[in-house]
């Protein structure tokens, strides 16, 4: 099938590059001709596991750039619309990139079509990309306007897209419900994971996904509620941590338990310095947006945003009862992007906590994998930035781990120990045993689990033969 994606962002061009993998034909077009250029050489903006394969293979094949709209219109039976929705101030969805795309491609039209929303966006867009493109003189018979919301995350988007929990169609007829099927057809019927060179899922993937056919609002809504549920599972874990701190608790056995309940699930109940990202925190905000003029007050989601900013401030207050005072004092710090995997930094906890450490008058040198680039940007030159995990800890007062790499999680501790001024780790993403930390030497804090020191470890095992090592 020939499809156009518009949007070249991060949704656009996993999306493009994936439907190519499927077989399609594709137009990725974008308004942006530095972009495009920049594409066409077959560079890659993003930092997105698997896409440099799957441009290498279908990149001026089945995957084309172009800036010319109409002309992709015209050329294709499905058109996802994945551009920008960025957030206003009130916290509502900016969908004027949206409106602009359709009245455009309103005016392309000269046979039937399929136009899909992608972006996420609130209830009822649909219907208003309908009434635009009405107005701008589509004919009724000649498109139809779907919903097929996106469940990717960044890091490991291509997967997500290839080996879906779910996929989701909405879809108000039912030609157009079976134009959307034969774009993923490959993957309901399973055909995709029977090749030779399809890219390996996940573990835990099963083959094939199932399809859900709604209407367009409750494919909408499916999304909205989803990441709404998903960032509600994290602070609720995180005021359980909170909890599990205050009672002497460890705040992952609780999860262990909690989460082999088939009905809780174990994913995504990881305690942490908050969620970020260009989504969790636009889409809660978006989500309550919509609940208000619908007259619902849904304050369950003011509660699960109101956790995850305390989260940073009790992240502080864990600095600080490891420092005692913060002025002049030197930290290294472990991650800067939003989380593991991604160079992404947008509403990233580890670059809001970096600056309210600034604030207050520490000196710091940060290392992440990825997203140093994107952070320079930010941060400019307010700290240091180190060219590996060992350097940012060299002569640190502190070392903090921010963000979750897997990298952070295997370093080697005799060196981290030797090279710090002084042994404490304050850890956001409890990506050590604290036991093997006190161990090594470390005085450790981490997330809904008691700190320890060497200190009381060698005092307890003293006094009761026994590894309680809490301060
Ligand atoms: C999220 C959703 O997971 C995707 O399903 C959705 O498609 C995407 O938003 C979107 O709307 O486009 P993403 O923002 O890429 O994906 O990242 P997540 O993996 O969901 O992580 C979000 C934040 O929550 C990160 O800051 C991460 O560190 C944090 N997190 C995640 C935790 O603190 N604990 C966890 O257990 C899981």
């Amino acid at each position: 099938m020939r499809i156009s994606v518009v949007g070249s962002g991060y949704v656009g061009l996993v999306a493009g590059a994936c439907f190519a993998e499927l077989g399609h034909e594709v137009i990725v077009v974008d308004n942006d001709s530095r972009k495009l250029k920049a594409l066409e050489r077959g560079e890659i903006p993003i930092h997105e596991r698997f896409l440099p394969e799957l441009m290498a293979r279908h990149h001026r094949r089945r995957v084309k750039f172009s800036g010319d709209l109409t002309d992709a219109v015209r050329a294709s039976s499905a058109i996802f619309i994945a551009v920008g929705t960025p957030p206003t101030e009130q916290g509502e969805v900016d969908l004027s990139y949206v409106e602009s795309v359709a009245r455009e491609i309103a005016s392309a039209i000269t046979s039937y079509k399929v136009v899909v929303e992608k972006s996420t966006v609130p209830v009822y867009t649909s219907n208003w990309i309908r009434t635009v493109m009405l107005r701008n003189g589509a004919s009724r018979d000649l498109f139809d306007v779907a919903s097929n919301p996106e469940f990717l995350r960044e890091g490991t988007a291509v997967t997500d897209f290839l080996y879906p929990d779910r996929i989701v169609l909405g879809a108000d007829s039912p030609r157009c419900v079976s134009l959307l099927r034969e774009v993923y057809q490959q993957l309901e019927n399973g055909t995709y994971y029977r090749e030779q060179f399809a890219i390996p899922g996940p573990d835990n993937a099963s083959t094939p996904p199932p399809v859900i056919v709604t209407t367009t609002q409750s494919a909408e809504l499916i999304k909205h509620a989803s990441n709404a549920f998903l960032a509600m599972k994290i602070s609720f874990v995180n005021a359980v941590a909170s909890i599990s701190e205050a009672v002497g608790a460890d705040v992952q056995q609780v999860c262990q338990g909690m989460g082999s309940d088939s009905r809780i699930g174990s994913r995504f109940l990881n305690p942490s310095i908050g969620y970020g990202g260009s989504c969790f925190p636009k889409d809660l905000m978006a989500f309550r947006a919509v609940a208000r003029e619908c007259a619902y007050d849904f304050r369950l989601l003011d509660e699960v945003i109101r956790i995850n900013e305390d989260q940073r401030k009790r992240f502080l207050q864990k600095v600080r009862s490891a420092l005692w005072t913060l002025k002049g004092k030197r930290l290294g710090v472990l991650g800067l992007a939003f989380k593991g995997g991604t160079d992404d930094i947008r509403e990233s906890p580890a670059v809001l906590t970096v600056q309210a450490l600034l604030k207050e008058g520490c000196t710091i040198s940060a290392y992440d994998p990825a997203a140093m680039n994107r952070a320079r940007e930010v941060l400019g030159s307010s700290i240091e930035f180190a060219p590996d995990a060992y350097q940012a800890a060299k002569q640190a007062d502190a070392l903090l781990i921010l963000t979750e790499w897997q990298e952070f999680a295997t370093l080697a501790l005799p060196r981290l120990h030797s090279l710090l001024k002084y042994p404490i780790v304050v850890d956001g993403r409890n990506l050590y045993d604290p036991l093997i930390m006190v161990e090594h030497g470390f005085t450790y804090y981490s997330i809904g689990r008691q700190a320890v020191a060497p200190e009381s470890y060698a005092a307890g095992v003293a006094a009761r033969g026994s590894r309680q090592t809490s301060i």
